[in-house]
């Protein structure tokens, strides 16, 4: 069963309608990644999933409970921004503990579960400096501490790492994903990375001005991407694109008359015949239709 459903999200902003009609499911444990152009909707998306913007119609089900309007505090989600967002006048125990004091979590367990943190994440000796005395990266870092010590049912990154030195970005990336190996918690994480993407999803999600073009692990999404666009938008070097028309053998390459490219037919019984298709060629890809 899915413990996490997105159901038909639609959200209109003004005139514009910026998710157009969203599903998406995630099982219990999966890491799934939105990626998509800039503006096409990805924190609207995670905004709506923490309860910070309302749909417009739609739901969102967490394990089996429509939490569509329920306020953020009661939906046990934790978000980590790109700007961090943490309180500046606290230290860094006093940022991480803060979800708990509002829960009138106890000081002991306040303080063990600090520690617990604070030593997954190596920032012991970082506890009692302010957010000002940190560098980018341990100041994501204590962001993370703030969302991983609640245990909350679901976490949503909005592109965690873009703020840091490429050093750093490849050693949390690691850090997030051994996290995400040992807890099993269920995430849904926004990057522009396309390495990110591919080496931390369980499930990528790709959207375009609102709408998902395709749901796939990485290796679907890379070998057998549904459209031009996917094609065209995921994978570096991005896919070589030709366009061609089904002949018997192969296919026959527009501009270059006479030029057929051979294919195997299992291959051209997928296309449509006469009418042109685009093709892409990349290093190791198998040709898509289209
Ligand atoms: N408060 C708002 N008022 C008007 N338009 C908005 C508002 N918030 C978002 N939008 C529009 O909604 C669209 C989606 O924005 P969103 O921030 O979700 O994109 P994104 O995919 O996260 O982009 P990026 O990769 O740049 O962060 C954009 O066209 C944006 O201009
Ligand atoms: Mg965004």
């Amino acid at each position: 069963m899915s413990f996490l459903e997105i159901k038909n999200l639609k959200k209109k902003i003004g005139p514009v309608e910026v998710l157009k009609g969203i599903d998406i499911t995630l099982e219990k444990g999966g890491f799934l990644v939105l990626v998509g152009p800039s503006g096409c909707g990805k924190s609207t998306l995670l905004n709506s999933i923490a309860g910070l913007l309302p749909p417009t119609s739609g739901d969102i089900v967490i394990d089996g409970e429509v939490v569509t309007d329920l306020h953020p505090s009661k939906r046990d989600i934790a978000m980590v921004f790109q700007s961090y967002a943490l309180y500046p006048n606290m230290t860094v125990e006093e940022n991480i503990a803060f979800a708990l004091e509002m829960r009138g979590v106890d000081k002991a367990k306040r303080e063990a579960a600090v520690a617990q943190v604070a030593k997954t994440l190596q920032i012991e000796h970082l506890l009692k400096r302010r957010p000002s005395q940190l560098s980018g990266g341990q100041r994501q870092r204590v962001a993370m501490g703030r969302a991983l010590v609640r245990q909350p049912r679901v976490f949503l990154f909005d592109e965690p790492l873009s703020n840091l030195d490429a050093k750093l970005r490849v050693e949390v990336r690691a850090e997030i994903k051994a996290l995400h190996q040992n807890t099993h918690a269920t995430i849904v994480y926004v990057t522009h990375d396309q390495i990110e993407a591919m080496t931390l999803a369980t499930k990528i999600v790709v959207l375009k001005e609102g709408s998902v073009q395709q749901i796939g692990t990485p290796a679907e999404i890379y070998n057998r991407p549904a459209n031009l666009f996917v094609a065209d938008f995921m994978g570096s070097p991005a896919m070589n694109m030709l366009k061609g028309i089904t002949t018997h053998g192969g296919i026959s390459l527009f501009g270059n008359v006479g030029v057929t490219v051979p294919m195997p037919s299992s291959v051209t019984s997928r296309c449509r015949k006469e009418r042109p298709s685009f093709w892409g060629f990349g290093r190791r890809r198998l040709p898509m239709a289209g």
